[in-house]
């Protein structure tokens, strides 16, 4: 039975607002705060208005100019400008040279590495593996900081339930409790365990917020977002972020729920620094301020500027309605000096924080670490990790390394730049090895033979497919490298279609024809619709675009050095009209199940209105996605027993705990992601289906079994209902298993 418990609501209520004024208190007391208000004290607002607004070096005119501008103290913040010479040379003329001698605070997007590049943050969800992450972005912030960048405008936490947007390959796929897992290990990563550290950088959770939710999958298009939706799915990587500390945020370009998202009060200062108690600073995106007037929610630039003001934006990226406003609006009070000042207290504290006053130059020693051999082997980790197994028929991998011959075919065999993926500002192609080039060291030149069979992912020519085929009957077996150019996924690059571009798709089929074991490797910057490619394949690894060192990862996994180990962190469509299909999903009032649903091609000719069964699903797809999240395979066999809970009941203030044993039944060691959800099956309003509560990357050796424990706490099971946060009472189903859709089962109850 339900009873509504306003008691925990209340709770909930006065804790946080407990909590908040500890954060406010806290805040006074701290150094960098005491700091930045004694400077604040002594600024011009000409000064302050230069702290608010970050712009490209070129606006100045030039590189004399932007050094005055400095000088001048009307330039605070700069992004895309880096290179030891260049930073040290303008931070001395900004701490020797300007009145007040406020150091620069330096962005650049730093979003799947420096120089040595992991695989796009969608892989990277995709090893379900926050240790290695947070490495991978420990690493980055090495890298970058070595060139004067401070700032990274990273984590990407926009969760996103379309393929077809180009930017699914920078976030973490499509569910909240593993965006969250990542979002604190990407914060940890880049900000250190010290932020006065010069390796750490001020990390940017981005982009606040909704931008993943854009209509149709088109970049920047408009976005509806019911508050509980907004609450328990879309903020929760960023209320994860906030709370490792992250020390920016970004506000979106999107238009949500009709206020765009960089004026927009409800989340930018109701939700953001009055509910979650954030106190770092927020920066508009690119432009995002001034693009309100195309929005139609401000009437020119200068109405841009006080509405963001307004909002809560303390520094403007890139266009300069501040620059250009702050005065005016402050005479006609359509701004308060208060707000000036607040905006320009954030920004002072985060300089503060990362040392800047004490140190803003950079060691060019530091720059030697670019690179490094231990910074690679992690690239090839977590590439490895990355890497998801979708299909191996009959064992096809992994392939002995004393087979005789091995055809590599595939416009990504061999193409530097494409595995790097999107994204990628300083990555170079030069560093990446490919995997011919990682195939041929393991086996020789002479037992690989090479045809890319298509220049490109898109190309449509058949010129080379009889070469293509002839080196793959000459071989033992066949490697396929195909997916998607680089240039296919990211910022403005959404697609309509999300297949396997060119004749790709004509080219497995044509190898599949051959009879000899297919491996098909897809690079791509999105989850593709593959149930083609899947038919004709005898194995299929999903590599995403794995960055400097996937050549020799995906060598590593095919030849068998380690077994696969990565789970989809997205639900894979059959084709783009069934879009958006997720886990998180409802159930509707007529799910469709095995009996209740006619396939496309049984509907008979001759049919009487009414007789398709009246159940949710597309006569030409079915109910079923192509393959569920949380979906991979392994090299050896996991089996899951004897699921048992602490205990069937569980307190609206409780916990219980879930266990269950796992046993490597196969040949290999390897690595598995146990996964756990639950249903809450009544609710005062709709529950999901399934929502992921924890998961858990376990090394189990062959023939040997442990024991996975996962602590439900009541908190877990909290959602917003429409007025409040709170653990409703009532029925709940657990399952513990290998992904989404399979798993043991039990279930309990909360009194
Ligand atoms: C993107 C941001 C990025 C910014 C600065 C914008 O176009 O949306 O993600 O951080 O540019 O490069």
């Amino acid at each position: 039975m339900f009873i509504k418990n306003n008691i925990s609501v209340a709770i909930v209520i006065i804790v946080s607002l407990v909590l908040l004024s500890c954060g406010t208190e806290q805040h006074e007391k701290d150094e960098a705060v005491t700091r930045a208000n004694q400077m604040l004290s002594r600024m011009t607002l000409e000064e302050k208005i230069g702290q608010m607004s970050q712009l490209d070096p070129g606006f100045f005119g030039g590189e004399e100019q932007l050094k005055q501008a400095v000088r001048d103290g009307r330039c605070g913040s700069l992004l895309n400008y880096w290179g030891v010479e260049k930073v040290n040379e303008i931070q001395r003329i900004a701490v020797s040279e300007s009145r007040l001698g406020i150091p620069l605070i330096i962005g650049r997007d730093v979003i799947h590495g420096y120089r040595t590049i992991f695989p796009i943050p969608l892989g990277m969800a995709a090893s379900w593996n926050p240790e290695i992450v947070k490495e991978a972005f420990r690493i980055s912030s090495v890298e970058a900081s070595s060139q004067g960048i401070k700032w990274t405008f990273a984590p990407m936490l926009d969760i996103t339930w379309d393929p077809r947007w180009g930017r699914i390959a920078e976030g973490c796929g499509e569910d909240p409790l593993l965006a969250s897992a990542m979002a604190r290990a990407m914060v940890e990563g880049i900000q250190g365990d010290d932020l006065t550290d010069p390796t750490a950088l001020a990390a940017c959770a981005k982009h606040y917020v909704g931008y993943g939710f854009a209509e149709a999958g088109r970049d920047y298009n408009t976005t509806y977002i019911s508050e509980p939706m907004l609450r328990d799915v879309v903020l929760k990587p960023f209320k994860a972020a906030s709370d490792a500390g992250a020390l920016t945020f970004m506000s979106a370009f999107n238009d949500l729920n009709g206020v765009p998202a960089s004026g927009n009060e409800f989340t930018l200062k109701q939700i953001l620094r009055d509910e979650w108690g954030f106190r770092g600073l927020v920066v508009s995106d690119w432009a995002s301020v001034t693009e309100m007037v195309f929005h139609g929610y401000a009437a020119d630039d200068k109405d841009a500027a006080a509405k963001a003001i307004n909002a809560g934006v303390d520094m403007e990226m890139a266009s300069s309605s501040y620059f250009d406003n702050i005065k005016r609006l402050l005479e006609e009070k359509k701004i308060t000096e208060a707000q000036v000042d607040g905006a320009v207290r954030n920004i002072l504290t985060v300089k503060y924080r990362l040392g800047l006053f004490d140190n803003p130059y950079v060691n060019p020693e530091a720059e030697k670490k670019i690179l490094d051999p231990a910074f690679l082997d992690h690239a090839r980790k977590v590439a490895r990790q990355s890497t998801v197994l979708l299909k191996n028929d009959g064992n096809a991998l992994p392939l002995s390394e004393n087979i005789g011959s091995v055809a590599v075919i595939g416009p990504l065999a061999d193409a530097p730049r494409d595995q790097l993926g999107t994204w990628c500002f300083d990555g170079q192609g030069e560093n990446s090895v490919t995997p011919l080039r990682a195939i041929r060291e393991l086996l020789g030149e002479k037992r690989v033979n090479h045809v890319a069979g298509l220049k490109y992912s898109r190309d449509k020519s058949l010129e080379q497919f009889n070469a293509a085929l002839a080196a793959a009957r000459r071989s033992d077996a066949i490697l396929f490298f195909g997916g998607e150019e680089w240039i296919l996924s990211g910022e403005g690059q959404s697609r309509g279609e999300i297949d396997i571009p060119g004749a790709q798709g004509a080219l497995i089929e044509a190898l599949s024809a051959t009879g000899k074991p297919l491996v098909v490797v897809i690079m791509a910057g999105r989850p593709l619709a593959i149930g083609n490619e899947l038919q004709d394949a005898d194995a299929l690894l999903y590599a995403w675009h794995g960055g400097t060192m996937a050549g020799p990862a995906l060598t590593d996994l095919i030849f068998g050095k380690e077994s696969p180990s990565g789970k989809l962190p997205v639900t894979f469509v059959k084709g783009a009209g069934q879009i958006p299909f997720y886990h998180y999903r409802k159930n509707t009032g007529r799910p469709a199940n095995e009996k209740a649903w006619t396939p496309f091609d049984s509907i008979p000719t001759e049919n009487p209105q009414g007789s398709l069964g009246y159940k949710s699903f597309h006569l030409d797809y079915g109910y079923t996605p192509l393959l569920p999240f949380g979906y991979g395979l392994s090299y050896t066999t996991f089996d899951y027993s004897d699921l048992n809970l602490s205990s069937q009941v569980m307190g609206t203030s409780g916990s219980i705990t879930v266990r269950a044993k796992v046993t490597n039944s196969g040949t290999m060691d390897a690595e598995e992601v146990v996964q756990l959800y639950i249903r809450d099956r009544v609710g005062s309003i709709t529950r999901p289906v399934k929502e992921l509560k924890g998961f858990r990357r376990i090394s189990i050796k062959k023939g040997e079994t442990v024991e996975v424990e996962f602590v439900i706490n009541s908190t877990d099971l909290a959602f917003f209902n429409g007025k409040a946060t709170l653990t409703e009472p009532g029925e709940f189903d657990v399952w513990m298993g290998p992904n989404s859709d399979e798993g043991l089962h039990s279930d309990f109850i909360i009194e």
